[in-house]
């Protein structure tokens, strides 16, 4: 059964969501169509998508008052980043532009329009030596350039926009490139019989990303302000996560071999543990956040039902 919020009747919205191509973009302005109106801001990848798209580029275009004032929006999702750890570490003054000076930008300029802005943070500003799940009054310690731009962008959110909603989060799913996530990692490679790595000693809480995006819209709809812990309800290695996807999806789970992250060729610093407490957000939503064997059934059924393939063909190539 696909999950949704114990909500009454969500109330229309207009809705601009930046990074429309992203893992989390494509598949939340997909789930939001469905009750809102969705606008995606993209740099030309997407193609024939079933919502309405504007090309924006952050770094060549800039400024964003001119489409707030033509869009009126109701609310603005910040899904554009530098997500890959390992180009945050190559270009680190890109990195700190698009994670942390933007969200700025996109945070003030929302405020100045009484228009609900919601910036996507990460897991990942944690220096995981914590023995238990961290909360949002813990300290943050960014190991790497990744997670220091987006602390630096929740500061500046923060600053520029005290009611915006912050949202700290790991996620799977089925992207446009069918490449960006772990969960495609593990089904793509286990498919075609090669073996992989799995870190034992990496701790997190994924989170399927259509259960993330219904999430966020009921933040949005109960109109939820600061800082907020939005991960799965489960804490598991990455090894353990590739295992439960290969049980799922009826593929080899000897073809994972259980390896130490310290021990990979990776560049980025790693935290070991990203087991993130639900607590505040499961209190303020007043529900149960769905469990992680859910979301990986959903994860399963939509291969079956086609949708990986569905969202590929938004393409534009
Ligand atoms: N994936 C995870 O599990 C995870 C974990 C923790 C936090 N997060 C956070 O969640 C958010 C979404 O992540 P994601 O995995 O969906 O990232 P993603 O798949 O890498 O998508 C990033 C999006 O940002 C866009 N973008 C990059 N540079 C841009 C620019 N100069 N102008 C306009 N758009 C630009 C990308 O456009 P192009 O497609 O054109 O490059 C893409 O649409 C990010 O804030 C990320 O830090 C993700």
């Amino acid at each position: 059964m696909v999950y949704s919020p114990p909500s009454t009747a969500a109330e229309h919205m207009k809705l601009l969501i930046t990074g429309a191509s992203g893992l989390l973009g494509i598949n939340l302005a997909l789930e939001a169509m469905r009750e809102h109106e969705v606008i995606g801001l993209d740099r030309g990848k997407l193609q024939s998508a079933p919502f309405r798209v504007m090309q924006f580029d952050f770094l060549r275009n800039g400024e964003i008052h001119y489409l707030l004032d033509t869009i009126h929006p109701d609310a603005l999702i910040n899904c554009a980043a530098i997500a890959n750890l390992e180009e945050c570490e190559r270009e680190p003054d890109q990195a700190y532009q698009l994670n942390a000076e933007f969200p700025r930008g996109l945070a003030r300029a929302c405020a100045e329009r009484d228009i609900q802005f919601l910036h996507l943070s990460t897991d990942a500003v944690f220096d995981g030596t914590k023995r238990d799940a961290y909360t949002e009054d813990d300290e943050p310690n960014p190991l790497g350039v990744y997670s220091q731009t987006k602390l630096a962008g929740e500061g500046a959110v923060r600053e520029a926009n005290p009611q915006a909603i912050i949202a700290r989060v790991n996620f799977f799913g089925w992207s446009l490139g069918g490449r960006r996530s772990l969960g495609e990692f593990f089904v793509n490679n286990l498919s075609e019989g090669k073996t992989v790595n799995g870190f034992t000693d990496v701790i997190f809480c994924p989170m399927w990303v259509n259960h993330l995006s219904l999430t966020l819209l009921e933040m949005l709809e109960k109109n939820l302000s600061g800082l907020y812990h939005v991960v799965g309800a489960q804490a598991m290695s990455k090894y353990q996560f590739g295992m439960e996807i290969a049980r799922r999806f009826g593929l080899r789970s000897s073809l994972i071999a259980p390896q130490s992250v310290d021990k990979s060729s990776l560049t980025a610093p790693r935290s070991h543990n990203l087991w993130l407490s639900i607590h505040k957000l499961s209190t303020d939503l007043e529900h149960k956040i769905p469990s992680f064997s859910t979301g990986l059934d959903r994860f399963y059924t939509q291969l079956q039902q086609g949708y990986p393939q569905k969202i590929r063909s938004y393409q534009q190539f």
